[in-house]
């Protein structure tokens, strides 16, 4: 356990480039394993989760090598069984996409494990579609699981949450059957494995739907290699976001940040709480929209957010709750109840956080009120329990506190943004060991 502090910096702000996109990480070399050929991914992010992933795929079958620029070159195989268990330490999507997408190799047994944090969260939203469709698991709820690779059938399946691991594990275990495959979500989750998929040349289908939004496989469901460019992570970017928004007179330019509009509710709500946010130099980057994102301060007004909204700013929500604490009047946050199943239970985690530093919370299973007074008095310690997003969060707010906010523990930044300290640094955030 590395704690680590924040002290108050009024003078925040310049231009930076962030690390790859988590979510289109995990996905850029997942799909590469399952392709024929050689694909080369540039700009991948350098994280534990992402190397979980990549050690995943490479005890799988595929071959991956990276060359003296940092590009990752991933050959596809037809997956085989690992000689030991495969770890996906903290990491979710790696879990739950590698299960789905390793459940129809027949001849394949493997163990899938996790840290505490993961070993405790839901795999049965996976693991019960998957047996529907022929998938061989064994075991209870929660990691670890033991797959056996399994001929496997088609399925429809309406999930009763709007989640983008459920829909890619489903998606990923259908390219191994011929069979019609279609995942029904309540509100649209982030879609960059449909996007990535077509960039490998799978074809699938969407429409909206009574009750939700409809994907489906189609008919070809052959990967075959190409070549994929990361653009900059939101969820990282968001820190450095909020930074800018909570500070007097600062102003941040993120450089080549993807806007995928399923993953820009956080943006979205900065601007509705008054701060400035443009974005520049829009382009195609693999399939996936990206642009330069400056933020800039202005008085913030309370935000609300309702249930639709939810998926679009799932992981910044601790983030925003921040956020919320530094703006005057009564912010809230409902239908987050799928908060309190992430890395650690994000509502209890923000509200105890931001009691413990003078903010005034309440919260129900699935909703968060913040009665913001234009400052955070700050001066205490947060508990992370483990989770990345919540030290981010905590750091960043004592940028903008009235005092020091000190985590008890940063080693767990390292799962998705190692650099996090270093770029905050770099814009003129006081962060140091304690
Ligand atoms: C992710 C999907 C989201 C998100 C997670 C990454 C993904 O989870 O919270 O950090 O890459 O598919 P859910 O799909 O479970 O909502």
């Amino acid at each position: 356990m590395t704690p680590l502090t924040a002290h108050p910096s009024p003078r925040f702000g310049g231009d930076t480039a962030l690390p790859g996109d988590k979510s289109i990480s995990h996905r850029a070399l997942i799909l590469a394993a399952l392709a024929s050929g050689t694909s080369r991914i540039s700009g991948l992010l350098a994280s534990d989760d992402v190397a979980a992933t990549e050690a995943a795929v490479a005890a799988l079958g595929a071959r991956v090598e990276r060359d003296t620029d940092g590009v990752v070159h991933v050959t596809g195989a037809e997956w085989r069984s690992p000689s030991g268990p495969i770890d996906c330490g903290n990491s979710g999507t790696s879990a739950r996409l590698l299960i789905g997408a390793a459940a129809g190799f027949e001849g394949l047994a493997a163990t899938f494990i996790g840290d505490a944090s993961l070993s405790r969260r839901p795999m049965n939203r996976i693991v019960d579609p998957l047996r529907r469709m022929g998938a061989r698991i064994e075991g209870g709820e929660t990691l670890p699981l033991e797959l056996v690779g399994a001929r496997l059938g088609g399925i429809e399946h309406e999930s009763p949450v709007a989640s983008a691991q459920v829909k890619s594990a489903i998606l990923l275990a259908g390219l191994r059957t011929e069979a019609p495959v279609r995942v029904i979500e309540p509100r649209p989750s982030r879609d960059h494995s449909e996007i990535m998929l077509a960039q490998f040349g799978v074809e699938g289908a969407v429409e909206e739907v009574e009750g939700g939004i409809a994907i489906a496989l189609g008919a070809r469901r052959d990967l075959v290699a190409t070549d994929i460019a990361v653009p900059g992570d939101p969820s990282s970017a968001a820190f450095v976001w909020a930074a800018a928004a909570m500070i007097p007179d600062a102003s941040v330019t993120t450089r080549g940040v993807l806007v995928n509009g399923t993953r820009t509710g956080f943006l979205e709500k900065l601007e509705a709480m008054g701060a400035r946010v443009r974005l520049d130099h829009h382009y195609l980057c693999s399939g996936e929209p990206v642009a330069d994102v400056t933020v800039a301060h202005e008085r913030l007004e309370p935000v609300q957010v309702g249930p639709d909204e939810v998926p679009a700013v799932i992981d910044e929500l601790p983030m925003l709750a921040c956020v919320a604490a530094m703006a005057e009047g009564e912010s809230c946050l409902e239908g987050i109840g799928e908060l309190r199943v992430k890395e650690s239970d994000r509502v209890g985690a923000v509200a105890a956080g931001l009691t413990a530093n003078g903010v005034t919370t309440f919260a129900t299973e699935d909703s968060l009120r913040i009665l913001g007074r234009g400052e955070v008095p700050g001066g205490r310690m947060v508990s992370t329990r483990h989770d990345h997003r919540i030290a981010m969060a905590f750091l960043t707010l004592g940028l903008a506190a009235r005092r020091a906010i000190t985590v008890d523990d940063a080693d767990p930044i390292a799962t998705s943004f190692p650099e996090f300290a270093e770029v905050m640094r770099g814009l003129g955030g006081g962060i140091a060991a304690p």
